[in-house]
């Protein structure tokens, strides 16, 4: 589909859009936002200064930047993500202040709601205050979302203290998952921060007038149903890179100069490696990374940010020599380019939703690495469920890296993986056919809001 949305439509009724100011939040708010827009909606932005969006390139958006708009202030820097969601009273004076002002406007359309990344959970407050009906985007996977929902349960049950010995048994909760999974979403204590952050989102996601997900219902059928009956009614999934590509919200420059390169590679043959916006490795891990891709003979593409080894700025700790003839090492690549390109055979993803969405609707088949949060229980769908990807369950060593890559690209065995990831292809293109879930989801979602 086309990346710019139309813009003749008449337009009658605005929606205030608030994105977390991360990446993997960011991306896939645009593409909601760009598909309402084609929807004949007119969108404003809230936005904070910090990871701020490139405004040029929507010149058809309203933009607003609020809450660190004070140089001093700048309070939304990652080391204190938890715990500035925690202490979130002067967040919601100064988005009550701006949204009155939008909700006052004359100049412009009647706003219909708010739609809020589901961990800006003080916005349902401030939503209420004003009768503004709120919406959700959830990031994740519904499967995710409804493990979230029950991490009260999961802590009670003692899974988040077990030791090491108890890792590959399964969760009687969650039979999909293994205890390690579950350990590895990161929370110590249902009193950490994260714990308490999750646990707001979950609680006012339940109080919004609904939510969003960046899936489809032909991957996460089963999930639907097991959605508790207190989320609110009505839930829309809605496969956004089949709509809108996520580049034009890229806060940083992708790197443009490798096509050349990914053009001469035998077909499917290229490892795409890429662990995200967030993700860090130890020097020791990052070795391990690089020694398993040569050793695998593949060409390879590797997205190396910086800051993505603790304690080094960029590549200082790579071996000379490296990555030879066989590869190429960016700092940030055109993602979704690259998975739709035909050289590239596999997808070595940290298991971010927006990678994994991304890699289906291209037909890559992943491998896939876990570091926290929903990231474990998107590899583990993938692996097990999906079974469109094979989890590198056991930490980052060279010979497993080699094995798991030469195993999808090369060996028989890998064909009933690679099949399988174009059949799911093939479903999310029917999604968002006419008819489709992904597109009846839409124009519900449109009806819905048109409705508030
Ligand atoms: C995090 C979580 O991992 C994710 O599960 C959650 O839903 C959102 O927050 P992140 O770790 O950054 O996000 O991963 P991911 O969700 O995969 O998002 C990364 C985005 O950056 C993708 O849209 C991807 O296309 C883009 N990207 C990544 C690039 O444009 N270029 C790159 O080189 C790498």
């Amino acid at each position: 589909m086309e990346n710019q949305p139309e813009t003749t439509v008449r337009r009658h009724r605005r929606i205030i859009m608030f994105p977390l100011p991360f990446q993997g939040h960011i991306n896939p708010m645009f593409q909601l936002a760009n598909l309402l827009y084609s929807k004949g909606f007119s969108i404003t932005i809230l936005h904070t200064n910090f990871n701020a969006p490139k405004i040029s390139n929507y010149p058809h958006f309203t933009f607003k930047s609020i809450l660190d708009n004070d140089p001093e202030k700048r309070r939304f820097l990652l080391a204190d993500f938890a715990q500035d969601f925690i202490h979130t009273q002067d967040h919601a004076d100064a988005l009550r202040h701006e949204l009155k002002l939008l909700l006052a406007s004359e100049k412009d359309e009647p706003v219909s709601c708010l739609i809020t990344d589901a961990l800006w959970h003080f916005t349902q407050s401030v939503a209420d205050s004003l009768n503004l009906p709120r919406l959700v985007l959830r990031t994740t996977s519904v499967h995710s979302t409804i493990v979230y929902s029950s991490i009260p349960l999961l802590h009670a049950r003692g899974y988040f203290t077990l030791d090491d010995s108890h890792s590959e048994e399964q969760v009687v909760e969650f039979p999909l998952l293994k205890v390690k999974d579950v350990k590895k979403i990161g929370i110590k204590s249902t009193k950490d921060l994260y714990a308490e952050l999750i646990g707001n989102m979950v609680k006012q996601t339940k109080a919004s007038s609904g939510i969003i997900w960046n899936s489809f219902k032909e991957l996460e059928e089963t999930e639907l149903d097991r959605v508790p009956d207190d989320f609110p009614v009505p839930r829309f999934l809605i496969l956004f890179p089949k709509y809108f590509k996520a580049s034009s919200s890229s806060l940083q420059e992708q790197d443009q100069t490798i096509f050349p390169w990914l053009d001469q590679q035998p077909t499917k043959s290229v490892v795409y490696v890429s662990f995200g916006s967030l993700s860090q490795v130890e020097e020791k891990e990052f070795l391990e990374i690089a020694h398993g891709l040569v050793y695998s003979k593949q060409p390879f593409l590797w997205v190396v940010r910086m800051g993505f080894v603790k304690n080094s700025t960029w590549l200082e700790s790579l071996p000379e020599g490296f990555p030879g003839e066989r590869g190429r090492v960016v700092e940030w690549a055109p993602q979704h380019e690259v998975l739709a390109h035909e050289a590239t055979g596999v997808f070595w993803t940290h298991s971010g939703w927006n990678s994994t969405m991304e890699s289906i609707c291209e037909g890559v088949p992943m491998i896939c690495s876990s570091f926290w949060g929903d990231q474990p229980l998107d590899a583990r769908y993938m692996s097990d469920v999906s079974r469109v990807g094979v989890y590198l369950e056991n930490g980052l060593q060279r010979e497993d890296i080699a094995s798991v890559i030469r195993r999808i690209l090369v060996d028989e065995e890998g064909e009933e993986i690679r099949e399988r990831a174009q059949v799911l292809k093939q479903k999310a293109d029917e999604s968002v056919m006419k008819g489709g879930a992904s597109s009846e989801s839409v124009e519900t979602l449109v009806d819905y809001i048109s409705s508030l």
